[in-house]
């Protein structure tokens, strides 16, 4: 094999779901048929009318439509509590890890089942029922799980807003999908400060301006004290008291939507990608068994918010539709100190962490003393997910972390993908630092080039999809044009990725990043787009254009050039306030990492601002700029390059 290669060890084979032989056939057996494939797999669910289709699907342009399992029914809620009370009723399902490092504890299937329908209960006392769109604006404490699950229960769809988000992206989210219903906590908690979460709903509802949010449902988190608006707002221990915990989980056709989830695009505001039943948790769940080598009895650990998509599919669904213990971690790596994640793995014996490069960078930073003074003898298949891995990252999680004694599983999907299409398998994928390695069963990669031309074998690219695969995305919420326009006009025919790629000679996929206008900044995906407009709206802000750069922690930082109306001065106060506008407006996560302040942008003599420029010299990589002779001032460079601020 070419180039660096870590080898599938004895002890990873032994007991694995599948070795390579395995995985080959099953992977050939699933793209060469998959109705036979996954109307075999389809079946890992339980159904309570059984399918009789399995793929109906179209990638064609002007009619792409995505169906699996459509004349089946179930329910998620009763896939991931209700099916397992006979055999793992006493078996812990979550296990919640606070904050604080004093607080746990173990929630069993049992109970789960209890709080869930008793959750279910409030919702439809408030007139929430099936298709009814719910947002959860929640922090990392099980009422999530719960309200996630209760939704599911009731044929409800709900759409997670990450608590990072501001109340004026919450307020956009609340409207793009009409919720009548909210759902939140007093206040969050994460590294011992307190988030505002009732008082930013409050916020959002205001900014409103309309009478659509019906209810508030608040979980006391905290206790602290927070407004109630009479008649809207209730806490949810005092209405879960008045109902009991029984609540018949509702039959929904397979192809009934489960929940929204808004994510950044190139353009315009985000985007509501809509996953529904049948083949997403058919597909979640396949996953989380064969990408982690899940096997029975093991403690499962996915650090990420139940805000992204990774929570959904790999701290919920995935993990309890196959009758894991799942847990749950409400505070932040470095809290309160960076030794807490390993703490945290020994004290509930995980088997299996699965967390983003930036964590690892960013612990790595802090040497090797912090991870040596814990045991991680429990720890057997480490993930990765949400932005490459670099090798030297890669080779730190692997050596320092898992002792070379864990096996490393990089993998690579999206909001839009419902989960992980190109990854490992722990006892059949030889790794190499630094690649997602091959495609998952009915996941069929295709490379090709500006033009859309197919390549083969090694190549560099545009990473494609040729066809459906049951996880996938289904619309976007109320726009099904722009679902089509987004992700399958650019090469018609073939799902689009917007991810550019490299493939070796042995077929292994290597994630370059993104070749559009989105950046991924400590794995959360950004448009530079919603960045540039809130800047703009700034009064003293006339133009500004927005780039990724390469950062050491976050994988890429924010670099804003900012354009300032005549007459004003551009300077660090200026830049302090531009960035608390953007987090204001946005949130933390879009804050930017740096700001120049520009005369003029470098555009083409049709007024096109050039990026590609923008982002050389972010990049502190000014000597290479290409043909600068179409600009219509060629001299806002030299200024450009002059006050750049990404210097070493
Ligand atoms: C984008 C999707 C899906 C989980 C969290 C992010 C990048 C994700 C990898 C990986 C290289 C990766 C891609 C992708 N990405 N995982 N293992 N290697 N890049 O979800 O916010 O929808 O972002 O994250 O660029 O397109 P998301």
């Amino acid at each position: 094999m070419e180039g660096k290669v870590v080898e599938v060890q004895a002890a990873w084979r032994e007991g694995a779901h599948v070795d390579d032989a395995q995985y080959r056939a099953m992977y050939e057996a699933s793209v060469s048929d998959p109705d036979a494939f996954w109307g075999e797999h389809g079946k890992r669910i339980d159904w309570m009318t059984p399918f009789t289709k399995v793929k109906n699907t179209s990638f064609a342009p002007g009619q792409v439509s995505i169906k699996w399992f459509e004349d089946g029914k179930t329910n998620v809620a009763y896939n991931c509590i209700d099916r397992h009370l006979e055999t793992r009723g006493d078996q812990t399902a979550i296990i919640w890890e606070g904050d604080n490092p004093d607080e746990s504890k173990h929630i069993t299937y049992r109970e789960l089942h209890a709080q869930v329908c008793r959750m279910a209960n409030v919702l439809r006392n408030r007139g929430v029922s099936k298709g009814d769109r719910v947002t959860l604006y929640m922090p990392m404490i099980p009422e999530a799980a719960y309200a996630m699950l209760a939704c599911a229960r009731l044929g409800a769809i709900h759409a997670i807003v990450f608590g990072g988000f501001s109340p004026d992206s919450l307020a956009s989210r609340i409207q793009g999908c009409t919720s009548k219903v909210v759902i939140t906590a007093d206040e969050g908690l994460r590294g011992g400060r307190k988030v505002p979460l009732k008082a930013n709903v409050d916020e959002a509802i205001k900014r409103l301006g309309s009478d659509l949010v019906e209810h508030v449902i608040v979980v006391r988190r905290t206790g602290g004290s927070v407004a109630m608006e009479p008649g809207r707002d209730v806490y949810y221990d005092e209405a879960a008291e008045q109902v009991t915990d029984h609540c018949p989980a509702e039959a929904v056709e397979a192809e009934h939507p489960l929940f929204i989830l808004y994510t950044s695009g190139s353009t315009g505001q985000p985007k509501g990608v809509v996953h529904t039943t049948g083949g997403y948790l058919v597909y979640a769940s396949m996953t989380h068994q064969y990408v982690f080598d899940y096997r029975e009895g093991d403690v499962y650990w996915c650090t990420a918010d139940v805000g992204w998509v990774t929570g959904h599919s790999y701290i919920v669904y995935g993990p309890l539709a196959n009758g894991a213990t799942t847990l749950m971690f409400e505070g932040i790596p470095t809290y309160p100190s960076t030794s807490r994640f390993w703490e945290v793995v020994d004290k509930h014996k995980v088997n299996i962490f699965y967390t983003a490069p930036t964590a690892i960078r960013s612990l790595m930073g802090g040497g090797e003393g912090p991870v040596k003074k814990t045991s991680r003898q429990s720890l057997r298949v480490l993930g990765s997910v949400g932005e490459p891995i670099n090798p030297e990252a890669w080779e730190w999680y692997y050596n320092v972390v898992g002792e070379q004694r864990c096996s490393i599983v990089d993998t690579w999907w999206q909001t839009e993908t419902g989960g992980i299409l190109i990854t490992p398998l722990p006892g059949a994928t030889a790794l190499k630092p630094g690649s997602a390695t091959r495609p998952f069963f009915g996941v069929t990669p295709e490379m090709v080039d500006a033009e859309g031309k197919v390549l083969q074998g090694p190549c560099e690219g545009n990473l494609c999809i040729a066809d459906s695969w049951p996880g996938q995305m289904r619309t976007v919420y109320g726009d099904h044009e722009r679902f089509e326009q987004t992700y399958f006009s650019t090469y018609p025919g073939k799902y689009f990725t917007g991810d550019g790629a490299r493939r070796d000679a042995d077929g292994y996929y290597w994630i370059t990043g993104r070749v559009d206008d989105v950046i991924n900044v400590s794995g959360h995906r950004m448009g530079t787009a919603e960045v540039e407009s809130s800047l703009v709206a700034h009064p003293k802000v006339a133009e500004a254009a927005v780039v990724g750069y390469p950062h050491n922690v976050k994988g890429q930082g924010i670099y804003a050039y900012v354009t300032l109306n005549d007459g004003e001065e551009g300077d660090d106060a200026l830049r302090k306030e531009l960035v608390t506008w953007v987090r204001k407006d946005i949130g933390p996560i879009a804050s930017p990492d740096l700001i120049q302040f520009a005369p003029g942008l470098p555009k083409t003599r049709s007024g096109k601002i050039m990026r590609r420029i923008l982002r050389k010299i972010a990049e502190d990589d000014f000597g290479s700029l290409g043909d600068t002779s179409t600009l219509a001032e060629p001299a806002v460079v030299d200024d450009l390059i002059e006050n750049r601020q990404n210097r070493p």
